[in-house]
Parts: structure tokens; sequence; C-alpha cells
């Protein structure tokens, strides 16, 4: 089944190329008819032709009329289009029981998504909660679309500071460093080693004689590196598990992967005439890149210790990620700060041969979490905040709500549904704030029951799950809708708006147009229900509307499920 818009594009078309406008029509949705032909006036003024004339002429020459009950000119040349009614309901009849609810899919393309990345032995930060939480959605959203989706965990496990960890654990024992790192307390373990190098001279020498020992593939010191990397991966599981995001063990790709490739990444940048030295360091200088004075910024490939850093290695995962992989989307879900790094990456890449169409990479940046103070998120302390913590909370207050909701439920019922509840409060809060803006950390707003929340979604969802519970002991089942009330309309219209919803988080990577549609959607259903009985209208009126209820049930429950979250039948 086509797409309702792409069908009325088709049509559009047609008459766009009998006329030879050499341009694609666009189609907005609107409030004053359904939708809206835009773009006409430029076209006209470009030809030099009056545009009501044109929009006439395109209205005369388009075949629309099983399409639309009115197609007219309005304002100073946009072609207003109300749909046929008929036309709508064929639409959604196609939809029954279709389990992809009109969603079609495109030609694979390979795609890696380099996500979440959080660093051994570090406390995972709200950073990395956004990028595993947008990630996430768009594995999934891609994914759905068809394309072969390669997840990597790019976590930083290699490094310098292995050298003062490793020490570190000597120092306190395998088995205390082993218990200290399973509480999760990864920023102890790190902040006491950072100690003892910045107090101990000696301490110091030993941290780096390591890192020595470490580059050197000196065994016993692997042995030690690949106890910490074991501890923070199990930590990092136990916040994936909580989140209930894709990510599993298979999908780890650390920095230290890379390892062996970073001399040859640097002899082949030297060779192909790259490479300069500056200050000691080897440094490639892409042009278009400078700091404020208007100099031109350096990629430090390899330090003046000789050592090779975070852009070698990005450097060489971006050749394996073509090479190896084969992919033609390389994404990035890595903070807006870190976007220079990237883009740096990119340039150097393209510079060298490595990064040609039709492979390309993409940063899909995000904003920072703020405080309620407006600023970085911290505790009351000043300490960076805990993910788990975190998490644990939005759990405990949606339990807490539940509860005042169901009093008599017991807490073993409860719990699953809380956990839904509030993981997806969170994750929709994240996913439905453009992901390029910084957002408030606010228990309150996310758990909120109404606005353009998880929680209002889920809600939704569960009510119409819970009409389905009343029509089935009454023995109603749903046919295909009949949209004869305006409310009906309404909704029949939204329903099928899905494929465009998700057409646009796709090309944008952007969850939130999702989220927005989803929020509208409800928000149609709500004025539906209001209007529209559903169980108490006669028999065949009541079949039609449950036909309604069934597909928005689904859509948002789909939809819902692109993001990451999981929607409970009953809450
Ligand atoms: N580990 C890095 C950090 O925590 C993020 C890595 C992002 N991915 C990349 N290929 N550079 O900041």
């Amino acid at each position: 089944m086509a797409d309702t818009t792409a069908i009325l594009l088709g049509r559009l078309a047609a008459a766009f190329d009998q006329i030879e406008l050499g341009a694609d029509p666009v189609l907005r949705p609107s409030d004053r008819c359904d939708y809206q032909v835009n773009g006409t006036l430029a076209l006209a003024k470009r030809r030099g032709q009056n545009p009501r004339e044109l929009a006439e002429q395109i209205v005369a020459l388009a075949d629309l009329d099983d399409l639309v009950s009115s197609a007219e000119v309005a304002g100073p040349g946009f072609i207003n289009l109300t749909l046929d009614q008929g036309f709508l309901e064929r639409q959604l009849s196609a939809l029954v029981g279709d389990a992809r609810l009109g969603i079609a899919t495109e030609p694979p393309r390979r795609i890696v998504v380099d996500y979440s990345s959080p660093n051994v032995a570090k406390e995972m930060h709200v950073g990395h909660l956004r990028g595993t939480i947008i990630g996430d959605s768009l594995v999934r959203l891609l994914g759905f679309c068809g394309h072969e989706v390669v997840r990597e965990n790019h976590i930083g496990d290699w490094g310098t500071p292995f050298g003062m960890l490793i020490e570190h654990l000597v120092d306190v024992g395998e088995a205390g460093a082993i218990e200290a790192l399973s509480v999760g307390d990864l920023d102890s373990f790190y902040k006491a080693a950072r100690q003892s190098f910045d107090a101990d001279p000696a301490f110091q020498d030993r941290a780096r004689a390591r890192v020595v020992l470490l580059q050197g593939g000196d065994a016993e010191t692997l042995r030690l590196w690949r106890v910490l990397v074991a501890e923070s991966v199990r930590y990092f599981d136990t916040v994936y598990r909580h989140l209930d995001v894709l990510l599993d063990d298979g999908d780890l790709r650390g920095e230290s992967v890379y390892n062996d490739d970073l001399h040859q990444v640097v002899a082949d940048l030297d060779q192909l005439g790259l490479l300069e030295v500056s200050d000691g360091a080897s440094c490639v200088f892409p042009p278009g890149f400078t700091n404020r004075e208007g100099e031109p910024l350096p990629l430090i490939v390899r330090k003046s210790d000789e050592g090779y850093g975070y852009a070698a290695t990005d450097l060489a995962c971006i050749r394996d990620r073509v090479g190896r992989v084969g992919a033609t989307e390389l994404l990035y879900v890595v903070g807006a700060d870190q976007s220079q790094h990237l883009e740096m990456c990119f340039e150097v890449a393209r510079m060298a041969g490595w990064l040609t169409p039709p492979a390309a990479a993409i940063h899909v940046g995000f904003g920072n979490i703020l405080g309620e103070d407006k600023r970085k998120f911290k505790t009351r302390s000043g300490t960076t905040v805990k993910l788990v913590e975190l998490l644990n909370e939005a759990v405990e207050r949606a339990m807490t709500a539940l509860r005042a909701r169901n009093p008599e439920a017991a807490e073993d019922e409860l719990r699953p549904r809380a956990h839904q509840l509030g993981i997806g409060a969170v994750k929709y809060a994240d996913l439905s704030t453009e992901r390029m803006k910084d957002y408030v950390f606010d228990f309150d707003r996310m758990l909120a029951a109404e606005g353009n929340t998880g929680p209002y979604l889920m809600y939704a969802h569960a009510r119409i799950c819970s009409i389905f519970r009343r029509a089935d002991d009454l023995g109603t089942a749903p046919s295909a809708p009949r949209l004869l009330e305006p409310a009906e309309r309404a909704l029949g219209l939204a329903l099928l708006g899905f494929p465009d919803a998700i057409a646009a988080a796709v090309e944008g990577y952007l969850p939130s147009k999702l989220c927005s549609y989803l929020f509208d959607l409800a928000q149609s259903f709500s004025s539906f229900y209001e209007a529209c009985p559903v169980l108490r209208a006669e028999p065949e009126v009541a079949a039609s509307r449950l036909g309604l209820c069934a597909l928005t049930r689904d859509t948002v429950f789909l939809g819902l499920q692109l993001l990451g979250i999981d929607a409970p039948s009953q809450m």
C-alpha cells in the first residue's frame, strides 16, 4: 500500500511534468484544509508567471478526482486540498492487519551507528545517557526501515590513564579492585588512582612505565588491563539492561581494537604528504578549521611523546568502518561539544581518500542535560550525577504514581509497569527534545500525565487497551473504519500521517519528529473519544470506531517501540 501523501504527490508530479516545471511538488499539512501544495509561488516567479494562474493550471491538469473532495487555489497561489472521504477510508482499511502500518522498507544501506561509548573505569555521565537513548532509537528506526545497522560501542578503553589505573589496581589488589568496581563506583576508583598519581612521584614513574608495558603488549599488564575493562563493561551492561536498550557485548568495539592500525594510519598520512610537524607533534591541518585568532587548527595524530591519541584512533576507525564493515553511512551519536574534533577527523579522512562517496560520515550531535539552575547537571554537592541513581529515582517515582492509581494492586504486579513507566518517561523526555537543544532534567515534567510526555502516551495506549478489554466482554469486534464525524475524520487523517512522521525522523536523524507526531495523534484520539462514543454506539458504528481505536493503539505502540519505549497494556 502506498502512503497517502505519496499517492497525492505522484499525481501532482505528473501535472508538474506536463507543465515542465522542473521541480517536485511539496505538500504541507494545513489547518485550512488537509494538505497545501507549497512552493508554487517561487516556481511561478522563476517562470515569470502569475502564481495564481500557475496554481489553476496545476489543479486543472492534476488528476485528483478520486483523491480529493476539493482542490482550491487560495491566497497568492496556494493549492488547498481536502481529501475525499472514500479515499481516506480505503487508505485506512489497507492498514488493518498490516503489522508495518503502511511503512515501506527502503533499499537497504549498511549503516554503522557509533553511540553510548562510555569510558572504562569512569562513571557514565548524563551525556552518555543521551547518546545511548538517541542512538538506540535511531538503530531501531533505521532497522525497521530495512537498513543493515551495525551497532558500535566505541568505549574508551585505551590510552595513558591506564598506566595509573593499572598501578592503582596493583596497589589495592585485584580482589579489592574488582569489589570496588563491581558496585559501580567507578569514579572513586578513578579518583583514587589520580590522587596517588598527583601525590607520589614514585607512583608516577610506575604509571609511566606501565603505559610502556601496556603498549608493548606485556602479557601480565594486558591481563590486568582486561580486568579493568571486564569489570567496567559488566557495569555498563547493568545500565543498558536497566535502560532496555539493544546494546550488548557483541557491539563493543573500543579504542583498543584499533591500536595495531595507528602506526599505519600515520605512516599513510605521511606518505600522502599530509603530515606536518608542529611543536614536535605530527599533525594534519585540514582546510577550513581555524582557532579564534584565525590560525589553522591542527588535528594531532601523534603527540610529541610519540603516543597516538584519540584522533588517530578515530581515523583508523573510519577506515575500518568503510573498508572492513563496508558501510556507506557512518553515524556518530556523540555530544555536540565533540563536533569540531569529529568534523576534522572526517575532513582528514576525506583528504586521505578513506572516506569517499557513496560513504559519508555524519555527526548526529546533541545538546546538554541541564540542572534546574539551567547549568551543567550536577548534584547538590557539586559532583557528577550517577546515571543509575537517576534511573532508579524515575522508577521509584513512577511506582508511587501507579500505587496511587491502583491502591488495590499487588506490588509485584506494579513493579514491571513502574519500570516501563519510569524509564519510558526519561527516554521520552530526552527524545522529544530536538536533539541539538539543551534541556533541563526535571522529574516532575517528564513523569507528568499531561503534555508531550512519555506517560501521556503510555496512558493513552493503556486506555485504548482497556476499551478493547470491555469490547471483548461485549463481543464487539473492530471493522474497517468509516469517517463520518469530523472527529473520526481528523483521527483517520492523523493515522495516515504515520509514514511521513517516520520518514522525517529517519531523514534528519530526529526522533523528536516521531514524538511530536505521536503526541498529536494521541490528542486527536482524545478529541475523537470525547466526541464519539465507541461501545455505546450502534453495533456497526461501534465496530468502525473500534477499528479507529485499534489502529491508534497499534500506531502508538509501534511508534513508542521505535523510540525504545515499551508501553504496558494496563496502568
Ligand atoms: N568515549 C568518548 C567520550 O566519552 C566518546 C566516543 C565517541 N565516539 C568516537 N568515535 N569518537 O567522550
